[in-house]
């Protein structure tokens, strides 16, 4: 049986299993909090989107930030994914997998100058420039070094994504982004300076975008802009439009990534800009469902107000409940009888804000292990040390195959780096 919503995910008698392995004996293997990855579900995600693209110049640059896993970057390279990135370390984990950098393109509004020399002393494919003053001082990098760094705008094209507020990027009153209004004037900045050489055009709105509309409306804008800065002269070779497909949560219905990917195509073909080169960012829809976060119940607490879960994963594991009140699917590893109560699911740490999910129907007792679904994206990565809690560990699985993808932290390991004052100063 496949749990509503989670077709990845399937009951095989009482026990959950991600793939063919059962998700309670990966718990007891190898303790909890545990983050648990299906290779074969990212791998299909790729496939949706490369299935729709296929045929037309493009790139497809997985926006690593989702979850940056070396495990989870080598197989996504291997379907031929480039990559999105927003920092030197992003940039040094895809290097480490044996990713060429000329499928890299590296996105951030703050990018530093030492960011910079590194990134144009790999060869990246692209970055895309937020603003005037990182585009002087792009410019002034790579004269240094002696060349001239690949550019595209990233131009904030004011639509609404209608996601969450801080997870959308495309409003005039975001940090991200050139202003529409100002793109063109930044374009022939950028032509004139010798250590830029303009490439093409990007976007983002957002991130968790359920519908189509936004889209849309984003290439519409876009292409104005293309169509503006061309009769100035200046030519773009690529159309980077950003990631932000969202996935089900709860009830959301987003369009599949084949759908979106046909529905922008068309709308380049009707304008005339079919041939140019696509480049899209996604990083949730590719690796969100693919996770899910393992956690062992410590205590119930039931109460006359609430009935508290007391679990051993908390807001330093997966921070998306507390940070954006997100909601994501709580359910057992494997079923017991009884009735279902209705319970809070909370953490150990010391802050009413740290809950996983809230007013949930479980039939639960100590020592279960739970599943937080949908936990591949924007988790781990996310995670802290907060309360001094060594991170999770993190398995990917393939088939039956279960394999250690990057080990628990060590309580040794939360010191490392720190130094006592030393006595005799
Ligand atoms: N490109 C750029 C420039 C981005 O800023 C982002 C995400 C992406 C691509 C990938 O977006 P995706 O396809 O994953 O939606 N932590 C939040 C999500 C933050 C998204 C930030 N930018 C969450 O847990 O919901």
């Amino acid at each position: 049986m496949t749990l509503p919503g989670a077709p990845w995910l399937h009951r095989r008698g009482r026990t959950l299993h991600l793939e063919g392995v059962a998700l309670d004996a990966l718990a007891r293997a190898h303790g909890t909090p545990l983050y648990v990855y299906s290779r074969g579900v990212m791998r299909e995600a790729v496939r949706r989107y490369a299935d729709a693209l296929a045929g037309r110049p493009h790139l497809l640059c997985y926006a690593m930030k989702a979850n940056s896993n070396l495990a989870v970057l080598q197989t996504l390279a291997a379907e031929g994914c480039g990559f999105d990135i927003v920092s030197a370390g992003e940039l040094e984990r895809v290097l480490a997998v044996g990713v060429p950098a000329s499928r890299v393109v590296f996105s951030g509004v703050g990018k530093t100058r030492a960011e910079m020399g590194r990134a144009l002393e790999a060869g990246v494919r692209c970055f895309n420039v937020e603003s005037l003053p990182e585009l002087d001082r792009l410019d002034e990098v790579a004269r240094a070094h002696g060349t001239r760094a690949p550019v595209s705008l990233r131009v904030n094209p004011d639509v609404d994504a209608r996601t969450h507020p801080y997870i959308s990027t495309g409003l005039r009153d975001n940090k991200f982004g050139i202003a529409h209004d100002e793109a063109l004037a930044a374009y022939r900045r950028a032509a004139e300076r010798a250590g830029i050489a303009v490439q093409g055009i990007d976007c983002h709105i957002g991130s968790q975008i359920t519908e189509l509309a936004p889209y849309l409306d984003a290439l519409d804008r876009v292409l104005d802009l293309v169509e503006a800065v061309e009769a100035a002269g200046i030519g773009l070779h690529h159309v980077d439009l950003g990631g932000g497909l969202g996935i089900t949560y709860a009830d959301e219905q987003p369009p599949g990534a084949d759908a979106m990917v046909r529905a922008l195509l068309a709308r380049l073909d009707a304008r005339g800009h079919g041939a140019r080169e696509v480049l899209l960012e996604p990083g949730r829809s590719i690796v969100g469902n693919a996770g899910v976060l393992l956690t062992e119940v410590q205590y119930l607490k039931p109460g006359p107000h609430k009935n508290f879960c007391i679990v051993d994963a908390a807001m330093n594991d997966l921070v998306r409940p507390a940070m954006y009140g997100a909601w994501m699917d709580i359910v057992p590893c494997t079923e017991r009888d009884g009735a279902a109560r209705t319970w809070d699911v909370v953490g150990p740490v010391c802050e009413s804000g740290d809950w996983l999910g809230r007013d949930r129907p479980l039939a639960v007792r100590p020592g279960d292990v739970l599943a937080v679904l949908s936990a591949g994206a924007y988790g781990f990565v996310m995670a802290s040390n907060y309360n001094s809690r060594p991170r999770a560990a993190e398995v990917m699985v393939d088939g039956d195959r279960a394999f250690v993808v990057r080990e628990r932290e060590r309580i040794e390991d939360l010191w490392r780096g720190e130094r006592p004052w030393p006595d005799d100063a």
